[in-house]
């Protein structure tokens, strides 16, 4: 019996994997990240090819690709990078790799080389999550899915902020496309490049403010002055878009309805002026291919919960151990 233990103590059975339908393996949580050469990432995504091109973002391109042992990355390759800051740059990641939970994209490794910076990650297989809001898939997301993802990726802000040892992570660019979905449609919050380790009771004020128009947290648009409080302003533009099916800003839309906190905050002020003149503002918000296949208390929660998390003073929002508890129903903070 005790060699049983021993062996299976040296030998640590594999994580399950991360969707049930492509069954990925998923990458071993504690391990400190690797340091990859620029050819075995050459090797990995067969030479950068376009067949392993998965897209192209702000910052660079993010091909797929295999190790030899089975394990399925995303590289993202930087394209400004210079040599300048090699060392900031790979104690980032140092810390950024530490965050490790099943909703939030693992870190793998890294490479720097010959002025080169390339992140390594898990690959999340079912794109993000603007791609099934906005995309043109045909497929639009159902209820509970959009109630899964709105669960899971609270689950994996609440980690960064309040559970992970290296201390509270600040993502500072919480919006759909940084969350990556499995087939099964669990959120994994991604792509910490822009995340800062906050140490604890020192409020970060930065002179940029990185971030997405839209998502931005009214203080840190205004003085730079970045807490986990502004990610719960962002994540509660992300729950409005879950309900409404809406993008942050779209100015494809009439004036007065183009940025959609405004558009919300205007309808609930109706609603609450004028309580029997008007229609309910859940009809007037929710994504009309879910009306009549949701539950309303379910959809009245996350609004509620989104109305919370975008309250202009930043000490009034929720924490986002509060956010959870509220989406899964077991509370209602005032
Ligand atoms: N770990 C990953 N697994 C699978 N696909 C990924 C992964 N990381 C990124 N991608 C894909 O690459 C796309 C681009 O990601 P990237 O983070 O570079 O840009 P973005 O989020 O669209 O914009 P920005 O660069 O401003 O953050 C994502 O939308 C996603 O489709
Ligand atoms: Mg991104």
């Amino acid at each position: 019996m005790r060699k049983m233990m021993l062996l299976n103590k040296s030998s640590p059975a594999d994580p399950p994997p991360l969707c049930s339908i492509c069954q990925h393996k998923a990458p071993l949580f504690g391990k400190p990240p690797r340091w990859f050469t620029y050819s075995e990432l050459e090797h990995a995504t067969s030479r950068f090819s376009q067949a392993n091109f998965l897209a192209e973002g702000g910052y660079g391109s993010v091909h797929r690709g295999h190790l030899p042992d089975g394990q399925v990355i995303a590289v993202k390759q930087y394209k400004s990078a210079s040599s300048q800051g090699d060392l900031e740059f790979c104690s980032e990641v140092e810390v950024l790799s530490c965050a490790q939970h099943r909703n939030v994209v693992m870190l793998i490794g890294f490479c720097v080389e010959d002025g080169r910076r390339l992140l390594v990650y898990e690959y999340i297989c079912n794109g993000s999550l603007d791609s099934h809001l906005y995309g043109r898939n045909g497929h639009p997301l159902n209820w509970s899915a959009r109630q899964k993802i709105a669960v899971g990726a609270a689950r994996g802000l609440r980690y960064l902020h309040e559970e992970c040892r290296v201390g509270c992570i600040v993502h500072r660019d919480m919006r759909p496309s940084n969350i990556l979905l499995t087939h099964d449609f669990e959120p994994l919050v991604g792509d910490f490049g822009l995340a800062r380790w906050q140490p604890e009771g020192n409020l970060g004020v930065d002179t940029r403010v990185i971030g997405t128009f839209g998502y931005l947290a009214p203080e840190y648009a205004q003085s730079g002055q970045i807490t986990e409080k502004a990610d719960a302003y962002s994540f509660g533009i992300v729950l409005l878009e879950l309900v409404t099916g809406r993008k942050a800003i779209d100015i494809n839309r009439p004036k007065g309805q183009q940025s959609l906190s405004e558009w919300f905050i205007l309808i609930i002020r109706i609603e609450q002026a004028r309580p029997l003149l008007r229609k309910s503002a859940i009809s007037e918000l929710i994504d009309p291919c879910l009306v009549n296949c949701c539950l309303e208390q379910e959809v009245r929660g996350m609004l509620h919960c989104a109305s919370l998390c975008i309250r202009r003073d930043p000490n009034s929002r929720p924490r986002m151990s509060q956010v959870l508890r509220m989406l899964e129903g077991d509370v209602l903070v005032s």
